[in-house]
């Protein structure tokens, strides 16, 4: 395995049914030829990941999934025209070109276009498109970093293209398309607010957490090694707790008598999108910490907050 910036040997490694780990403004992702059920199986195998969860394939522009024979929806067509390359993928009915094991069988497709420089240059030469989740153990931290997939994954891939750090920070939004209302999957990298403005209305939020509609979204995530709460007050509920044994991740203040290297601010200007940038880096960097729990606050229900409360939500502790 080896770290670079080389395209021609990603190439031919993804050629040749390898994997490889790519960047994108989101996360990094764990790349194969989404046309070869072999190449996709072996990234099912590498992450450990469960069949019954689809992967979402990539390429580098909306015709291209239209040569592969797909059939764009309106709607989707005119977010696309707005936001691709970007952090939104589309969910729509899959053809026969797309192998049953990216789909898990349920005859839809997950697609996007990442915007990476390197990765829209890798995709635009290849003549298939790239299936890739995010390059990390099914049930971890996405990377945003190529050492943080080097870390996780790296004794078990061919190569890493390092596109430095992800700026978005995670994953991209989901929306699906399969029904006649469109409806969201996961909150992601692009606000919901500049979705709506673009489909005129609101939008539909998939909250059937038991029945998994994006089988990704399994309710325990992201799993750090501490126990972890997410709460809307921190300093009440470090209310009779060791304060040295604690790591806090905050929106933009620091609370006091907590020792300074255990707190985390994601954001001192109170910017989301600074916020969600950070946020995948710091939950690696306080899991290792010489801690007993880790406290979150709730983040503003508003652009990338709800993507940044899912994802704390997620690996933290449930009542
Ligand atoms: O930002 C991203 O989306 C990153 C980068 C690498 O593109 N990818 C990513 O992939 O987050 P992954 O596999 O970690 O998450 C994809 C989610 C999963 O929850 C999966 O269940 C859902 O998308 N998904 C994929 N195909 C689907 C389908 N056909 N129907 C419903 N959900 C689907
Ligand atoms: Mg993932």
């Amino acid at each position: 395995m080896s770290i670079g910036i080389d395209i021609q040997l990603a190439i031919e490694l993804l050629n040749s049914n390898k994997l490889v780990a790519i960047p994108t403004e989101t996360v990094y992702g764990l790349a194969a030829n989404a046309f070869n059920e072999n190449a996709v199986l072996s990234i099912y195998k590498t992450k450990n990941r469960p069949q019954f969860n689809p992967l979402i394939i990539h390429s580098n522009s909306i015709e291209r999934f239209e040569q592969w024979g797909l059939e764009i929806p309106n709607d989707v067509r005119l977010l696309a025209n707005k936001f691709w390359p970007g952090p939104l993928t589309f969910i729509i009915p899959a053809n026969d070109k797309v192998p049953d094991i990216v789909t898990a069988g349920t005859g839809a497709v997950a697609i996007r276009v990442p915007n990476h420089p390197l990765t829209l240059e890798l995709l635009s030469k290849l003549n298939f498109p790239l299936a890739a989740p995010s390059a990390n153990p099914s049930g971890f931290i996405s990377p945003t970093s190529a050492l943080h997939v080097d870390r996780q994954l790296g004794n078990k891939i061919d190569y890493i293209l390092d596109g430095g750090i992800c700026n978005v920070g995670v994953e991209s939004t989901i929306i699906s398309f399969l029904e006649n209302e469109p409806k969201i999957l996961r909150f992601g990298g692009l606000a919901i607010e500049e979705i709506e403005e673009v489909i005129g209305h609101q939008l539909l939020v998939n909250n059937t957490s038991e029945k998994i509609v994006a089988p990704g979204m399994l309710t325990k995530h992201y799993a750090p090694n501490h126990p972890m709460f997410l709460v809307d007050d921190i300093v009440k509920a470090l209310e009779g707790k060791n304060r040295d044994r604690v790591g806090v991740i905050t929106f933009s203040n620091s609370i006091i008598n907590i020792p300074a290297k255990n707190q985390f601010i994601l954001s001192k200007s109170k910017d989301l999108n600074e916020a969600a940038s950070n946020l995948f880096a710091v939950m690696r960097n306080i899991d290792e910490l010489d801690i007993d729990e880790i406290y979150a606050e709730k983040f503003p229900n508003q652009g990338l907050g709800y993507a940044i409360n899912d994802r704390l939500k997620r690996a933290s502790i449930q009542e």
